[in-house]
């Protein structure tokens, strides 16, 4: 055997180990690579899906009036001191920005608080703010099941003499046409990032 040979031979060798260890570590660590993809896109895919409400109208509303439609809902409750009422006005200023293109993008304004929030109630709140939103409620049920289907928290929390608020997810969902989770609107980014957002998921900006 020569030099060379016994060269080349060393030099596949090491090729082969290198590639024995490759696998080793390619198995070890991919199924665990896999499995947090998996629970990440498992906990986004989650987001969404049907719910069966009633709008401040008095009419039913369902997943199926957006259907098709990228649209934006976010929970709340009409007695809510600060969060809610700024997240409306931030919205609605989006919207008149937005102008007609805002139409084709439903607002959902759902109550995690159907005991006070009433269609009427909901309809005298909504009054203050652009009025393409659309406010819903239902039965303590039917608003549980919709909390649910986005992932979203809410709690009642007692604050004395009978009187409650109530704890709850502030983020505003944004959900594609496909009807499925796309991004969360943050309201601390710039007006123009957000109506950025808004034009993609309308599909009108890249
Ligand atoms: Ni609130």
């Amino acid at each position: 055997m020569t030099g060379l040979r016994m060269l080349r031979i060393a030099l596949w060798g090491a090729i082969g180990l290198t590639g024995v260890a490759f696998a080793l570590v390619s198995t070890g660590l991919l199924p665990k690579l896999d499995a947090t993809l998996d629970a990440t896109t498992a906990s986004v895919n989650e987001i969404g899906g049907s719910f069966r409400l009633t709008s401040h109208t008095g009419k039913p509303f369902s997943d199926a009036d957006v259907k098709g439609r990228p649209f934006a809902l976010f929970f709340g409750f009409t007695s809510c001191p600060d969060v809610c009422p700024t997240t409306l006005y931030q919205l609605s200023a989006l919207m008149q920005k937005l102008e007609q293109e805002a139409d084709r993008m439903p607002v959902l304004f759902v109550t995690v608080d159907p005991e006070r929030d009433t269609p009427e109630q909901l309809a005298s709140y909504l009054s203050s703010f652009d009025p393409r939103i659309v406010g819903l409620t239902g039965t303590p049920s039917e608003v549980n099941t919709t909390t649910k289907t986005f992932r979203a928290y809410y709690r009642k929390v007692d604050i004395g003499d009978g009187d409650y608020t109530m704890d709850h997810t502030a983020a505003v969902y944004l959900m594609g046409a496909d009807g499925r989770f796309v991004a969360t609107l943050d309201p601390h980014e710039a007006e123009s990032a957000q109506i950025g957002k808004l034009r993609r998921l309308l599909g009108t900006s890249l």
